[in-house]
């Protein structure tokens, strides 16, 4: 990265001394990364904003639904910054309030509301947070959803899953042993989720029609192109990618899961790896004694991720030094009191 910048980050960071804490996501690039005082997967990131009660500034290197809930999960004195706005997340933009709101009446109608418990995936606005906090429903993420799923069919018959299908069914499926056909899926923009009322009273998981449009580009092909290509590879995925793609690979995690296991595994194995670029990258360049390979050479960075990037960054921070706070993220108190709920479910989960 430019040297230029790099001085200016390391001259800001220094002035700011302890007020300001950097959160890196795994999926940021390399030249963000060497900043972050903390990397992580989402879980670990929620958890390492909500232990700074120190920090005056929590810079959020990640995306936009990641500052929201550091900002949830913060005191009052705490302001939470993400270097670039326009650093969104495609799938949290598939799960609206309104329509969210559309189908619980639709359960309500039906008699089923009672039944069901919600459940949303981390990758979600806040105000999706907040109504799934507002139902007596839990927040997850991709390390902690087979807790998250099961906590919740204690508590109901079925669970409606936002916004992202993939992990909603794979956990399902694969972690808590429950058929395809018991999983259905709510389109929000077909009239009554595309869904008859016989479908809805039968099913265990409604999964929202969402997806993550990285990860949905894995293929079964992909995997089945690199055992031919690379006899012995492993594959490892992120599950966010599709079912079929997850049931073809050997081992599915979340980042830190993935990051665990290729720092794990031996000298000399190859592995084929199905998640965002940047990571996958900086694990083949931190163990060159390993054959750490993308999965899909056609699939590319997640675009909102790298948004962020050292001048985006280097801007944040020299404003900070200069006394003013640029583009910080806030909750309003009322969604934040009923998402903070759901948050909070999540963080005690067993
Ligand atoms: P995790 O870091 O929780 O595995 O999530 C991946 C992701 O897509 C975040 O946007
Ligand atoms: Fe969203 Fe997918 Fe990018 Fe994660 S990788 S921020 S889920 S679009």
């Amino acid at each position: 990265s430019d040297p230029g910048l790099v001085e200016r980050a390391t001259a800001a960071k220094a002035a700011l001394g302890d007020r300001v804490f950097v959160l890196g996501h795994h999926y940021q690039r390399d030249e963000v990364i060497q900043f972050a005082d903390v990397t992580g997967d989402s879980f670990k990131l929620a958890r390492e904003a909500a232990a700074r009660p120190d920090a005056e500034f929590i810079v959020f290197c990640g995306v936009h639904f990641m500052a929201e809930s550091a900002d949830i999960l913060t005191g009052p004195g705490q302001q939470v910054i993400l270097p670039d706005l326009a650093a969104g997340c495609s799938m949290a933009d598939m799960a609206v309030l309104g329509q969210v709101e559309a189908a619980w009446e639709q359960f309500t109608d039906l008699g089923i509301a009672d039944d069901v418990v919600p459940v949303t995936y981390m990758n979600s606005s806040a105000d999706i947070k907040g109504f799934v906090g507002r139902n007596n429903g839990v927040v997850c993420t991709s390390s902690n959803a087979k807790r998250a799923l099961t906590w919740a069919f204690e508590r109901g018959q079925k669970v409606f899953f936002l916004p992202d299908q993939h992990l909603g069914r794979n956990t399902a499926v694969l972690e808590l042993g429950l058929e395809l056909d018991d999983c259905v899926l709510y389109d929000p923009h077909k009239p009554n989720g595309g869904l008859t009322p016989e479908q809805l009273r039968d099913a265990k998981m409604i999964l929202w029609r969402g997806h993550c449009s990285v990860h949905g580009r894995f293929t079964v092909d992909s995997v089945r192109e690199v055992r031919e290509r690379v006899p012995g590879v492993r594959v490892l995925v992120h599950p966010e990618c599709k079912h079929e793609v997850v049931r073809a690979a050997d081992e599915v995690g979340s980042t830190e899961y993935i990051i665990r296991a290729l720092d794990a595994a031996p000298a000399g194995s190859a592995w084929a790896v199905g998640t965002e670029l940047n990571l996958v990258r900086r694990m083949a360049l931190a163990h060159p004694d390993k054959q750490i390979m993308f999965l899909d050479r056609t699939v590319c960075y997640c675009s909102t991720m790298n948004r962020i990037d050292l001048p985006h960054l280097v801007w944040a921070l020299e404003e900070l030094v200069a006394g003013r706070v640029p583009n910080r993220i806030t909750v309003d108190p009322e969604t934040a009191k009923y998402a903070r709920l759901a948050l909070d479910q999540m963080l005690a989960l067993p």
